[in-house]
């Protein structure tokens, strides 16, 4: 599939469900929002049919995102069944990390490929009032029962907010010399109803990280993904570091992506309000070859990138929540 702007499009995202059982505070407001009732979300069925007729146009990887999509009933089967698709190529999964631990074999049994998972910083104290009551431990297992399974390569995303402390910094450094890891420290975004300005430069991250590593960062190119971060390495170093700044490294010229919300439309772009109800199409009964169409229409409508620079804070022009798209 090819945009107006002649970029390859072959990564679909898919929000398998707008809850979480954390509330990140760069990603949803204190109180929560609305969630959607049952009928109101693409049943698994439903998204299956979109991405096996987005396979036969060029789709190639899937990532499976939230809310949380490990607090969705049966995401196991539902992985098992995507991964009998033909031609899909890689599945992924955005998640906290919190409930992953006790399902992570299973996962990867079903055909699950890889996992990123959030952690933004490893005090305990600091983790629960960032996460809104999340207990780092279980996150830190899971991802060491991502590495055992498999679920490789692990990919941390840690949001550059105020809460990340010099210790964070050390830990992460010292995690990817030592373990096949790749940390991203990722740009703030700023997206729906948002009081917290928590957010802290990546460049100046960069170079505090250069900072400790007492070394320049060496760039390289990490080859499972596709994503939009950039990646550093260090002598001696296992795994990677990397940064994703879609704000002020913008990167929407080599975007190969499009989102498929857990309310069934498709979202072009992140960081643009422009979406397309797929799922009241689906339910009147449209065949393949013009669901096909619909899917390819938004492909070619989506916009050239975003518009929003960093002083853009508070309600910001995205108005749906982080937590609604899936990141
Ligand atoms: P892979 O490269 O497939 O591993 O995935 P990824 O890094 O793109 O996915 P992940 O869900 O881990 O996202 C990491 C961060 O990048 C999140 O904050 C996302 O919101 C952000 N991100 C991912 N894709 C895009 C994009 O197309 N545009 C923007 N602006 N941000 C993105
Ligand atoms: N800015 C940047 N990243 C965000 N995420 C959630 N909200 C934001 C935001 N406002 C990240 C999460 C998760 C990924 C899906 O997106 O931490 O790692
Ligand atoms: Fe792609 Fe939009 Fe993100 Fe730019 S902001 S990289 S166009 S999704």
């Amino acid at each position: 599939m090819r945009d107006a702007f002649n970029r390859t499009i072959e990564y679909l995202r898919v929000s398998v469900t707008d809850r979480c059982n954390f509330r990140c505070v760069y990603c949803m407001p204190p109180q929560g929002v609305e969630p959607l009732q049952h009928s109101q979300i693409l049943s698994y069925e439903e998204i299956l049919r979109i991405v096996t007729v987005l396979t036969k146009h060029g789709l190639k990887r899937v990532r499976l995102t939230g809310g949380e999509p490990l607090v969705r009933r049966g995401l196991i089967e539902f992985v098992r069944n995507l991964s009998a698709i033909r031609d899909l190529q890689d599945i992924a999964l955005t998640t906290n990390g919190s409930l992953l631990a006790p399902m992570a074999a299973e996962l990867k049994q079903a055909g699950l490929n890889r996992v990123n998972i959030s952690i933004d910083t490893v005090n305990a104290e600091l983790f629960h009032q960032i996460s809104g009551g999340g207990r780092v431990q279980d996150t830190l297992d899971g991802i060491e029962a991502a590495l055992s399974v498999g679920l490789q390569p692990v990919k941390l995303n840690v949001v550059a907010t105020t809460y990340l402390t010099d210790a964070d910094l050390a830990f992460f450094l010292n995690l990817a010399r030592n373990r096949p890891v790749a940390v991203r420290f990722i740009e703030y975004m700023p997206i729906g109803y948002n009081t917290a300005d928590v957010s802290i430069s990546i460049s100046h991250l960069r170079e505090k990280l250069t900072e400790i590593a007492g070394a320049a960062l060496i760039p390289i190119q990490f080859p499972q993904g596709g994503g939009p971060a950039s990646y550093f390495t260090l002598p001696g170093m296992i795994g990677r570091l990397g940064f994703i700044a879609p704000i002020s490294e913008h990167f929407c010229s080599s975007c190969n992506r499009i989102r498929l919300t857990a309310d069934g439309k498709i979202k072009p772009c992140l960081l643009q309000n422009m979406e397309f109800d797929i799922k009241s199409q689906l339910r009147s009964g449209i065949n393949d070859l013009q669901l096909a169409q619909l899917l390819l229409q938004a492909v070619c409508l989506k916009p050239a990138g975003h518009e929003l620079n960093s002083s853009g804070s508070a309600d910001s022009a995205v108005t749906r929540q982080m937590s609604q798209i899936g990141g």
